[in-house]
């Protein structure tokens, strides 16, 4: 997949699907699969660092990312996150931020909200760097918002995300990553916009569909979100691996003849 083909899957009512992978050895299994696109995202503080939240997900920090699934998908369309902050504090630090990024391996930058950023978009754009919208529960706002809650239930806020959403395809934006809002309004903005609307927790009218990696292999059994459906029991299955191997350590069954040297 590339840039262009964004907005012919939308034209083509192709349905685009993206998963997000954090380091080289899931990013080669990904590369062989049927998978659209890649996202790097910010949720990687979460998923391989621990933290309760992204931001403290920084610059350095997603570069290194992007360079490792880089390496493992030499041929996929990479999407990175633009960590928290890094778009706020005027166009010099964000385009540095976008140099390294892009540097790291992206083929285009993912960056969340538009309002008091419209600019930076359009700019990012028109520096040759394709900018994905991200809008709904924008998780780098998570403390303003007061939790990983459903976004634009009133009017007043569903009429918010469509300004929003309208907005950021003004700015540039190829694609919207619409992240947990009511089904109807995913499927209202999708209708509104010619750019393609990726959801997650947004219904299924989408033009498309991202899940964490970790979330939809089942890996990680302290957190299902509604939205998240489980396609391997990853974490049983991981600890079952582990624990055979333990067992064929201890009994002395491991290594065998086969898997030693003469
Ligand atoms: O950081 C991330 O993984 C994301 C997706 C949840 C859309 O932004």
């Amino acid at each position: 997949m590339n840039i262009l083909d964004f907005k012919k899957y939308k034209a083509g009512n192709k349905v685009i699907s993206m998963i997000t992978c954090y380091d080289s050895w899931s990013a080669t299994i990904i590369e062989e699969s049927q998978l659209d696109c890649i996202l790097v995202g910010d949720s990687l503080a979460m998923a391989m660092h621990g933290h309760d939240s992204t931001l403290p997900a920084d610059t350095d920090l997603m570069a290194l990312h992007i360079a490792a699934v880089r390496k493992g998908a030499p041929t996929s369309f990479i999407v990175g996150d633009m960590p928290f902050l890094s778009f706020r504090k005027g166009l010099v630090p964000a385009m540095e931020t976008v140099e390294k990024l892009m540097k790291a391996g992206a083929n285009a930058l993912k960056l969340e909200g538009i309002d008091g950023h419209s600019e930076i978009i359009s700019h990012i754009v028109k520096s040759g760097v394709p900018v994905m919208g991200h809008i709904g529960l924008t998780p780098q706002s998570v403390n303003q918002l007061g939790g990983y809650k459903v976004q634009g239930k009133t009017d007043e806020k569903a009429q918010q995300l469509q300004k929003d959403a309208l907005a950021l395809e003004e700015a540039g934006c190829f694609a919207i990553v619409l992240e947990c809002v009511p089904s109807s309004i995913g499927k209202l903005i999708t209708e509104k916009l010619t750019i393609p609307t990726i959801g997650i927790g947004a219904g299924n009218s989408c033009d498309g569909q991202v899940l964490v990696l970790q979330d939809m292999l089942g890996l990680n059994n302290r957190f299902q979100p509604k939205f998240v459906r489980t396609f391997m029991e990853g974490f049983d299955t991981v600890k079952n691996a582990l624990n055979e191997y333990d067992n064929v350590v201890k009994e002395r069954s491991f290594p065998s003849n086969k898997e030693s040297y003469s």
